[in-house]
């Protein structure tokens, strides 16, 4: 059996001491993050006792809505998207600290009001000025939002007040640079929790635990060892009526830019110091200031864009993305496979080979470390073939860690070798749920850890490498290659690594 030892990381991320009371205002509060995601996550934590007792939320948004009718809308976001409501009781516990404000984002009015209301609710619930406010607002009422709370000095106190900024930030590298300038005018950047989602999944934080919790990896993790890495994003679904967003985003944008790149920086980065958010930052940002650019000269070589057309999706005909938009004209690319390369020490020569799209043939996101051949074979040709090792981190679904390894094939026929998983299912080895990634950073947010959040510096850096790209598609006129929906992507993504003598992970696995 296998003991569970202690956890070095408890002590650091995962204090278990219940945070100070706070309140926590939403903006946008009548979308579907808020419905779907936030409050879920927030109730599931009141069950599992994280939360303060005083904790109260403020949904605030235009509509003229109620207490009662919030705390019903946001009752059927539990019982659908959530894991349950549990005992009623509870639930009536958690709905008396939920209220609606109805305000205007750009009417400095609705902030003088919110502000005396906010010190009506201090009051009444022991909040004690503490509090978070959350922008899951559309992007283009960022700065307004900011700049409004700036004015009504409400986001003046960096050690009571925070504000969290949902993704995108920004659509390039000056829009990101402007935002940050309001948020600098606004606040103190130990304030801000910019969001990337992917940073709160649990085997995401598990590569950190994998890297630097275990002496095993460490001393391999570089190019004298590893051949490649693949960081795989593939979902079955379309754009699902955000056409209008999509549109003017496409997959570089939307996933590659933030998503793909943070995971990149934690299988690249050094070891940091410690788990301080500072630390582990620092050593994210080094990543990405090493990305070697791509530019017109090579993007046809590194780089496909692709865009799908009607095909399947789990077992059902889907339209193609053109159709989605309503007839629409467009080139924005609904899948994108870049070849990056880290240009230092650690890492040169070895490729990142990223990949994302909508409508592909699996929901699969997972993270391939290839490791070389071993150096010399001493087995003979009845042995079979040597597979070079190769660890797989299954991020979703079914999360789990592999590591393939040769065994000699079990029984008295000689030395056959065989390739075999140590295989740790997250599911099978653990009765505990797997959190959703928002209780993890809505914890870390109420908590005050900013470890798992994007800092100014490094929003900057992944735009700085991925503005270039886009521009290079431009000027090379690199167009979509068409996919069907329910495949791998354009025949061009596995050119591009067949190119180099390699194959994606799945088609091996098939193979
Ligand atoms: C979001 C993107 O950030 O991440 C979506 O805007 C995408 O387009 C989503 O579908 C994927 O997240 P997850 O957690 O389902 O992998």
């Amino acid at each position: 059996m296998v003991t569970l030892l202690e956890n070095p990381f408890r002590t650091g991320l995962q204090q278990d001491r219940v945070p100070a009371p706070q309140i926590l205002i939403i903006f946008g509060a009548s979308g579907d993050l808020t419905q779907r995601k936030l409050i879920p996550a927030l109730y599931q934590m009141k069950r599992e006792r994280r939360l303060p007792p005083e904790l109260t939320i403020v949904g605030f948004a235009r509509r003229e809505w109620t207490h009662d009718y919030f705390r019903d809308h946001m009752r059927e976001g539990v019982e659908q998207f959530g894991s349950g409501l549990g005992s009623e009781a509870t639930w009536n516990e958690f709905a008396k600290g939920l209220y609606y404000f109805a305000g205007d984002l750009d009417n400095p009015e609705s902030y003088q009001n919110l502000k005396t209301f906010l010190s009506t609710l201090d009051e009444q619930r022991g909040t004690r000025g503490n509090r978070v406010f959350y922008l899951s607002v559309a992007p283009r009422f960022f700065s307004e939002a900011i700049l409004q709370l700036g004015s009504a000095g409400m986001i003046e106190n960096p050690k009571k007040q925070r504000m969290v900024i949902e993704k995108p930030f920004g659509r390039d590298l000056s829009s990101a640079q402007a935002l940050n300038r309001v948020v600098k005018k606004a606040c103190d950047e130990t304030q801000v929790y910019r969001i990337d989602h992917y940073l709160g999944k649990e085997t995401v934080q598990n590569l950190m635990a994998l890297r630097f919790a275990n002496a095993l990896y460490e001393p391999v993790w570089h190019s004298a060892h590893i051949d490649h890495v693949q960081i795989t994003v593939a979902e079955t679904l379309g754009v699902e009526g955000r056409a209008g967003y999509y549109d003017k985003s496409g997959a570089i944008r939307d996933m590659v830019q933030n998503h793909l790149l943070q995971l990149l920086c934690l299988v690249a980065m050094e070891p940091p110091a410690s788990m301080n958010a500072d630390a582990v930052r620092d050593e994210k940002l080094k990543v990405l200031r090493a990305l070697k650019s791509i530019h017109p000269g090579n993007v046809n070589e590194l780089t496909v864009r692709g865009q799908y057309t009607a095909g399947a999706a789990n077992g059902a005909s889907v339209p193609g993305y053109l159709e989605e938009l309503e007839g629409g004209k467009s080139d924005t690319e609904t899948f994108v496979a870049i070849k990056a390369e880290i240009g230092n020490w650690r890492w040169a020569g070895v490729p990142f080979y990223l990949r994302t799209g909508k409508r592909l043939a699996e929901r699969v996101s997972e993270i391939v470390i290839q490791f070389k051949p071993a150096p010399h074979n001493i087995f003979n040709e009845d042995a079979g073939r040597m597979i070079a090792n190769r660890l797989v981190l299954r991020l979703q679904p079914d999360e789990a860690v592999s590591q393939m390894i040769m065994i000699k094939d079990p029984g008295p026929g000689g030395m056959r070798l065989r390739q075999v998983a140590l295989d740790m299912s997250f599911a099978e080895r653990f009765s505990v749920r797997s959190p959703d990634a928002y209780e993890r950073l809505l914890l870390d947010v109420i908590r005050g850890n900013p470890t798992l959040f994007m800092r100014r510096d490094e929003v900057e850096a992944a735009w700085k490498w991925v503005d270039p790209i886009i521009a290079a598609w431009e000027e090379a006129g690199v167009k979509c290659r068409k996919y069907t929906a329910g495949t791998w992507g354009p025949s061009a993504a596995i050119a591009l690594v067949e190119r180099d003598g390699r194959t994606w992970h799945e088609e091996e696995s098939i193979g």
